[in-house]
Parts: C-alpha cells; structure tokens; sequence
C-alpha cells in the first residue's frame, strides 16, 4: 500500500480553490496534490522541488487572497523539518526509507570514502598530556619542543602558521625562500599529527600567498593528506574586508594581469583516525542556535582589530578560536597552538573551560600570552 502522504492544511480567506487549481496541475501526485478542505486548501506532500514551487508561487500573477494562500503554503512547507533529499527534491514521506542506504558500509568500502587515509599506522590509544604541559605558554621553537610530548595527547590543535610575507614578527625570520618555508612548517605539523589524539583534530586557519602566487591552503591540505589524515572539510572565513596591503588592480581594465583580490581566509579541518570524536554529551558546550549557524561554513567573523595593542602584526579574533573549539572539541578537551602569538588560541580555550598548551618562538609574544590569560576573570 502507498504511503500516506504528508498534509498540510492552509487557510484561506476566500475560495481560492478554482483559481489555484491549475497551477497544481502541472505537479504530478507524486509531487504535490491541493484538495479542498471544507472552506480552507488542504496541500498533500511527497517529493517536490522547493526551490521551483517557490519560484512559482513568486511568479503567480492571480488575486490577493490566492496569493496569500500561495504564500502561507510555501512557508508551511519550508518549515517542515524532516525531510530527505532525492535528486533535487525533498522527500515528505517515507523519510527513513528514503534515507536507508543498504549496505552503507560496503558501498562506502567499495568507492572509496576518504581513500587516502587508508593504511594508516595510528596507535588508537589515547594518553593524558602530562601534568607539566597543561595550561602552559611555551616560549620554543615547536618543531624542537612538541619532541617532548607523547603521542595521542592532545584532542585539538588550532593554529595560524607564520605567514612568510615578511611581516614584522619579533624575533623569527619571517622571509625565508618558499621551500624552507615549507619544509619547516610541515616538519611542525608532522609533530602536531603525532601528538592529536586519535579522532582529534587539526585545523589550521590559513590564506593563499597571493602576492607570491603560492596556494598554502592547498599546499598544506595536500601535506595532512600525504600523512593520511582525513580531510573534514574547509571553512570560508569571511573578514568582510580588503587586505590594504593588496589594493592594486594588476593590469587596470585589461585582461592581461588582472590582480584578484580576497575578503576571506580558509580554516582546513583534519581528523586523525576518525571522523567520530569520543566525548560526552555533558562536556559539549555548542548552543543549538550556534551548531545550526555554524555547521553552515563561511563565518562571518570581524577581524582582530587589537593588534596595535597587543603588538602582534598577524592575530586571528578569538570569536573565530570560539567556534572552533565549540564546534570541534569538548569542555576539558586539550587545546594546542604551536604557533601561539599573542596567545589568542589560549585566551580561548581557558574562557571556554578548556585545557591549552600554546608554544611560540618569541619571548615577547609569549609574555603577551601570558598577561592575556592573567587579565581573564571568570
Ligand atoms: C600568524 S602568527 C599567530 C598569531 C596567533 N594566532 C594570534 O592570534 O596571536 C604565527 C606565529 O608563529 C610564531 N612562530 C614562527 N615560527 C615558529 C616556530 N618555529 N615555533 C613556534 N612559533 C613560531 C611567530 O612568532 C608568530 O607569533
């Protein structure tokens, strides 16, 4: 027998019925049916496309009360929440039907999810961070110092590598050849892959080198992947501003330069081991408003506008550190920066109750850091 389908009832002010029916009579049953329902319209759902139905009821040139109808439809119709998709359309019965893949496993073994990471030698065992390194600054080269942790300890490095613009950092030499650069930079992360827990996480806020036309982003996921860490996905972060430095237009209004110009940077997001992050339900502190908003990924995040102050040329908001650490990791969870600046990261993760380890070469940054963290009353 068919499924019932799912109704709807809309009220109407007048007798709208005739004039509407033929609008409906281009959807098949399947899609969408109109009855009436003694003096109101009663709407039968299936699988319908909505953005095309809303397109329509936007097209529909007929009386205000038709109109009016059209439209308390289409809203009653996106408020349902549970439906599933199948091609373009969203499924209003049989939801879990719809959604049961059989054989998810083997079908997901046969194409290959996540491919590259196969074959890796991750211990799975988990291992507190020792006691010395909790809640720590760090002033250290991290390449040399994250030597010293154990494997599996750490259940969330976030971190904005050093940009190599030649920026005026305080003590580092920031305007090395790309190459050492990189070579660098990925022995850190080789280090920060070895110390995240098992279905922990990586994610490193980054933007291409447009002046040097160097795709970082791509050239640092490409390097979490080589080490077969699984990609989790990518976050637009929008600034809602022009990088200053970058405001000339390469070839003016000829196409044989044109220079492009960005309002965002990326966060690419890396799981070791697992998608699947152990934690309990109780430590998870992410509203509901917030998870809806933010599983949407482009943020739209001011940027830190207190660098003067803090003295730092290149610090990321802690509103962006924020969803972060709210989005990927628990209360209590450790939270590691080797690239700690002026201890954004760890301003952070305490005011959200979480353990922080922030490591940075620069003995003024770190001092920075460490006043940050004592002006913090909570
Ligand atoms: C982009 S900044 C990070 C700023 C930080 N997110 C904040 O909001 O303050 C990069 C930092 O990496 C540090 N750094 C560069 N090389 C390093 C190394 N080998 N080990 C540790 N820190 C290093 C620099 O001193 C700089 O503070």
């Amino acid at each position: 027998m068919a499924e019932k389908a799912k109704t709807i009832t809309v009220k109407s002010s007048g007798d709208v019925f005739e004039e509407l029916a033929p609008l409906f009579r281009r959807y098949d049953e399947e899609e969408i049916a109109l009855r009436r329902d003694n003096g109101d319209l009663s709407l039968s759902l299936r699988r319908l496309d909505v953005g095309e139905f809303a397109e329509t009821v936007e097209r529909f040139d007929g009386s205000d009360d038709a109109k009016a109808a059209l439209r308390r439809a289409l809203e009653s119709i996106e408020a349902i929440g549970s439906y599933a998709m199948k091609g373009r359309k969203r499924v209003f019965v049989g939801y879990n039907k719809e959604r049961k893949v059989k054989n998810r496993k083997q079908k997901e073994g046969k194409r290959g999810r996540h491919f590259y990471a196969r074959g890796n030698e991750f211990p799975t065992e988990n291992v507190e961070l020792p006691e010395r390194f909790v809640d720590k600054i760090v002033r250290a080269d991290s390449e040399e110092f994250l030597r010293e942790l154990p494997d599996n300890c750490v259940d969330l490095v976030f971190t904005s590598p050093p940009y190599n613009f030649g920026l005026e950092y305080s003590s580092n030499d920031d305007d090395h050849d790309w190459e050492r650069y990189f070579e660098k930079l990925f022995a850190i992360f080789d280090e920060c892959v070895r110390v995240t827990k098992h279905g922990g996480r990586i994610i490193v806020n980054v933007q291409p080198l447009f002046s040097d036309y160097i795709p970082s982003h791509h050239l640092i996921s490409s390097h979490f992947i080589k080490r077969k860490m699984i990609w989790k996905g990518e976050i637009l972060w929008e600034k809602n501003n022009y990088n200053c430095k970058y405001t000339a237009w390469g070839s003016w209004k000829s196409p044989s330069n044109p220079y492009l110009k960005y309002t965002w940077e990326f966060l690419e997001v890396f799981a070791k081991g697992s998608l699947k992050k152990e934690g309990s339900a109780d430590r998870a502190d992410i509203t509901p408003d917030e998870f809806k908003k933010w599983v949407v990924a482009k943020w739209s995040v001011a940027p830190e506008r207190d660098m003067k102050k803090y003295n730092h040329p290149a610090m990321f908001p802690e509103e962006l550190a924020a969803r972060a650490m709210k989005l990927f990791s628990f209360e209590g969870d450790v939270v590691l920066d080797p690239f700690n600046g002026a201890g954004t990261t760890t301003v952070t993760a305490k005011k959200l109750n979480r353990r922080f380890l922030g490591v940075d070469v620069s003995e003024e940054y770190c001092k920075t850091a460490e006043r940050r963290l004592g002006e913090i009353f909570l």
